[in-house]
């Protein structure tokens, strides 16, 4: 599976940094041969910088992400965003569910069911994270947190539906805390999806969603993380945020 690097920059950048990370990234992206061609690249800066990151990236190999959607077409949703809005602006991907939306804004698993269908009618690929805090894994139950995340974000989807979506594997305990799972850990959680996707979709469409490990990955851990098979991608927050730091994640991860 052609695996995917996926750039979260959370609340972070600027204007002057949208301008100044595009042509540094496609540089080092596009000047390493085939680099590109190997592997999806996604970037997703906050809402206000979507649209120009589009312009710069357009005719380039590299996605424009979203980090959140509201559930609804549109109405009396003060400071929301729809998915049709993201898609004017060029993004054909966003992230639901990210933990600092579980936890930090109260975001149900119900709630994020409803996201991932309104960008699937949009025509916007949900990448649905999921992960365990520590003490769901001490008292080991990740497991089980795990599959109840994907039951709900992913009940009653429309036919074909399953070939759009990407999962996003992120451990709570790792995510900008510089302890990341081990690619042992890594590993056994993501095969333990793929059997969950698998036994919902059949060995068809299941086996073909994409599942990203994210929690501090860097250019340092990328290989041992990417270079296991049940590790299709990574979800990258802090080291997405300079240009240089990405492109030396990318040669890792595929090295
Ligand atoms: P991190 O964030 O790489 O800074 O740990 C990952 C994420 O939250 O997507």
């Amino acid at each position: 599976m052609k695996p995917w690097i996926v750039g979260n920059w959370k609340m972070n950048g600027s204007r002057k940094m949208v301008r100044e990370y595009v042509p540094a990234f496609l540089d080092g992206l596009l000047e390493s041969g085939e680099l590109a061609a190997r592997v999806h690249v996604a970037l997703c800066p906050p809402f206000p910088y979507l649209g120009e990151m589009s312009s710069l990236l357009t005719s380039y190999p590299v996605r424009v992400g979203a980090q959140n959607v509201n559930q609804h077409e549109n109405g009396y949703y003060t400071g929301e965003v729809s998915a049709s809005m993201l898609s004017e602006l060029g993004v054909t991907l966003c992230i639901v569910g990210h933990s600092e939306r579980r936890h930090g804004h109260g975001e149900s698993n119900a709630l994020i069911g409803e996201k991932v269908k309104i960008l699937l009618a949009g025509g916007i690929a949900p990448l649905v994270c999921i992960g365990e805090t520590q003490a769901e894994r001490d008292a080991d139950d990740h497991q089980r947190v795990v599959e109840a995340q994907l039951e709900s974000a992913l009940q009653d989807l429309p036919a074909g539906a399953a070939s759009e979506i990407l999962i996003g594997y992120e451990p709570v305990w790792a995510i900008g805390t510089g302890v990341n799972a081990t690619p042992e850990q890594a590993e056994e959680m993501h095969g333990h999806i793929r059997g969950w996707l698998t036994g919902r979709f059949g060995s068809g469409d299941g086996a073909t969603i994409p599942i990203l490990y994210g929690g501090s990955v860097t250019p340092e851990n990328a290989r041992a993380l990417m270079s296991r098979p049940e590790v299709n991608g990574a979800l990258v927050g802090g080291s997405s945020l300079k240009p240089e730091m990405l492109v030396s994640l990318l040669q890792q991860s595929l090295s």
